[in-house]
């Protein structure tokens, strides 16, 4: 059996989607920004929060977990810079309870959501897992710290883990009965849609003067269930002891500017954006492309869905979404 940690959010519930295919699971999640309706009926779901030991010994006692996955964060960088507390708290601090628990369990399969903020501004084209990590908001330092206890605790207690990096991850499900659901929703793609359905005003693009060939910053924009199948990869390889501690990088090596994101979106949906230009946000890198070739070489994993398909399947989600 399988714990995955922040099960209701969007993430954890596609990677719910593929596991219970497989594995049975137990989804932890406190709904702060997770939704109930997106959690598989196949999986038990428990409302508990991973800071709380109670809800933890409970689950870890009733159920055989064998691996745990952790979703459960905060990732808003400009909201972790406002309140870096509730960032460290949560990020850092509940994590170690987790690690704590599982750890007091005998549990030591474990695989972490991590980002591209713990790489800050890069100075290369393609960052690749030893590119330097040097995060620049207190978001990217609370995923960076993680992964340096995960070290520590593979070296010390066996712990035996796998951290993601994901850099930006976008779509939905296939059936368009899950999707990306967020209050406030900061994301790109999601707020295009949102305008081309006629939710919102306009699209502001934060910033035209980046040194990018259109102005426009640059993103790797991965499928969510290209996203949920390289964790059953990892999960895999963790339990069958082909890996002990690894970093992999979670992206489609192509980045696409704003403008051109907002251009698929018109050619995709045939419904024409209102755009304006605006200031640039504070804390956004012009360009953030992977290189998953390490990934590819050890796991066999790629992504499989493009830009456009990305943006087809979000499209189904925003015209009917349910929660
Ligand atoms: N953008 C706009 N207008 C908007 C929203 C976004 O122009 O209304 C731009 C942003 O400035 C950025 C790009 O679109 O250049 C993508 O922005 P998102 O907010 O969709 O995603 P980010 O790249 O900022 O964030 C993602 C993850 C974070 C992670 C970060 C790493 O969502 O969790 O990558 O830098 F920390």
């Amino acid at each position: 059996m399988i714990l995955v940690v922040g099960g209701a959010g969007y993430i954890g519930s596609h990677l719910v989607k593929e596991l219970v295919e497989k594995e049975k699971v137990v989804v932890l999640d406190n709904l702060s920004t997770g939704h109930r309706a997106a959690v598989d009926s196949r999986a038990i779901f428990v409302e508990g929060d991973l800071g709380n030991e109670e809800d933890l010994q409970m689950i870890f006692k009733s159920y055989p977990i064998k691996a745990v996955m952790h979703f459960a964060a905060y990732s808003l960088v400009g909201e972790s810079v406002i309140d870096p507390l509730k960032y460290y708290q949560n990020n850092v601090a509940s994590t170690l309870t987790l690690l704590k628990i599982m750890l007091k369990n005998n549990v030591k399969n474990f695989i972490f959501s991590s980002t591209a903020a713990t790489y800050g501004i890069p100075d290369v084209e393609l960052i690749d897992e030893t590119s330097a990590t040097k995060p620049i908001n207190p978001y990217g330092h609370s995923k960076l710290m993680v992964e340096q206890i995960l070290a520590d605790f593979s070296t010390s207690y066996g712990l035996q883990y796998v951290v993601l990096r994901y850099f930006n991850a976008a779509g939905a499900h296939q059936s368009a009965a899950i999707g990306e659901s967020h209050n406030p929703e900061t994301h790109l793609i999601p707020i295009i849609l949102q305008q081309l359905l006629g939710q919102r005003e306009k699209i502001s693009v934060f910033g035209s003067d980046y040194d990018t060939e259109d102005g426009t910053c640059i993103r790797d924009y991965i499928h969510v269930t290209d996203l949920a199948t390289a964790h059953i990869r990892a999960l895999e390889a963790l339990l069958t002891g082909k890996k002990e501690a690894e970093i992999y990088n979670l992206g489609n090596g192509l980045g696409y500017s704003v403008k051109e994101v907002i251009e698929t979106c018109e050619k995709v949906t045939g419904v024409k954006a209102n755009v304006e230009m605006a200031d640039r946000r504070a804390g956004d890198p012009a360009r953030l492309v992977a290189s998953s070739k390490k990934i590819f070489e050890e796991l066999g994993w790629k992504a499989e869905r493009n830009l456009e398909r990305i943006i087809a399947d979000a499209w189904k989600w925003h015209q009917n979404q349910t929660y």
